[in-house]
């Protein structure tokens, strides 16, 4: 399908931000975004690049009251060569339609969509920042845009991408964070769409996150809907442990966001014989192997966030210190590896940049 353009004149265009040490993230939005949409027997149809700006949607949109919708987030980098890099952006599209099928979205086509993301990324290249740690964040999504107050699956949506250049996710950067284990609420239960990126489940977060904040906590860990003992995942991570030598992520079973950062770390990790599980891993057993000086480093992991240290655990009203409170060796090599393999500063023995 032919991607339509109706681009800006260069001198409407947005001035680029001059400071790229101050970017924060998810404030800054490019000139221009991609719009497609689908209609019940006829499709996806009219991909287009056009400036960025409002929507326009009824007030009866489905999404708006029943939450038919997904997203994804990527990044484009600029390489070390100068070029424009993308990290594994058909994982991403592959998860979003996993997603689609679990929200009654119509699923995209993975390799048009795709070339149509690469067509917008090279629409706005002057936008992929340059300074070390900065990227470009890339947000797809799909919204049921049928006006109707009736329950039901949407026969109409709308696919756009907007991007944004982009720093570290947390203020904190790649120093450690403090996590606070949430007891209270649940973030999705096994059976439910937890598993799906949709925006219920950052809906379903938002509580205990104002709650933990307000007691001066990054994060909150999530655990099991059931027994509220397993470790489930972080508010915008995945989460990892290094217990006596032992590298320990939660099984993707249901609940858990299927990150493309944490299939990246075990890859890595398996591919250097370290000693990986995908296996439940309890709140207890974390602090037991923390009490006998045997929990060596916990990490979270996700394309925002990228590799971010724990520093502490706040449990029943006690901290406690992960790593003396540093940065663990695991995550810093992992860290390293990653944003080299995505800079193209190192080999990528395993084919997941994809060149722009
Ligand atoms: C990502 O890591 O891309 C995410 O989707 C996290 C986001 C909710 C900020």
């Amino acid at each position: 399908m032919e991607c339509r353009k109706e681009l800006l004149p260069a001198d409407s265009c947005k001035p680029k931000p001059t400071d790229e040490s101050k970017l924060g993230f998810g404030q800054i939005f490019c000139d221009h975004m991609f719009l497609m949409d689908y209609e019940k027997g006829k499709d996806w149809h009219d991909p287009r690049i056009v400036p960025y700006g409002p929507l326009a949607l009824s007030p009866a949109a489905l999404v708006l009251h029943y939450g038919q919708e997904v997203f994804e987030g990527l990044k484009a980098y600029r390489g070390v060569d100068g070029g424009i890099y993308m990290f594994r952006p058909q994982a991403n599209l592959e998860r979003m339609n996993r997603s689609n099928k679990r929200l009654c979205i119509p699923e995209l086509p993975v390799q048009e969509t795709l070339e149509h993301l690469f067509e917008l990324v090279k629409t706005e290249h002057e936008w992929v920042p340059t300074l070390e740690g900065t990227s470009l964040y890339i947000r797809p999504t799909v919204i049921a845009t049928e006006a109707c107050l009736g329950v039901k699956v949407s026969s109409k949506y709308l696919y756009f991408v907007i991007m944004g250049p982009v720093g570290a996710y947390y203020p904190e950067g790649f120093n450690p964070v403090r996590i606070y284990v949430e007891e209270n609420y649940v973030r999705a239960s096994v059976g439910g769409v937890g598993e799906a990126k949709t925006m219920g489940n950052y809906a379903a977060s938002l509580l205990a996150a104002e709650e933990a904040h307000a007691k001066g906590f990054t994060q909150v860990l999530w655990l099991d809907a059931c027994d509220r003992k397993s470790i489930e995942e972080v508010g915008t991570m995945n989460m990892f442990f290094v217990i006596d030598g032992e590298v320990i992520t939660s099984p993707l079973h249901g609940s858990i966001l299927p990150g493309i950062t944490r299939d990246s770390v075990l890859t890595m990790c398996r591919h250097w014989d370290l000693n990986v599980s995908e296996r439940k891993l309890t709140i207890d057993e974390v602090l037991e192997a923390q009490a006998a000086g045997k929990l060596e480093e916990a990490f979270g992991t996700g394309t925002a966030a990228v590799i971010s240290p724990v520093g502490s655990i706040h449990y029943r009203g006690t901290d406690y210190t992960v790593a003396d409170g540093q940065t663990g060796p695991l995550s810093h090599k992992l860290y390293d590896e990653l944003t080299g393999i995505q800079l193209g500063k190192r080999p990528d023995p395993f084919g997941w940049v994809v060149k722009v």
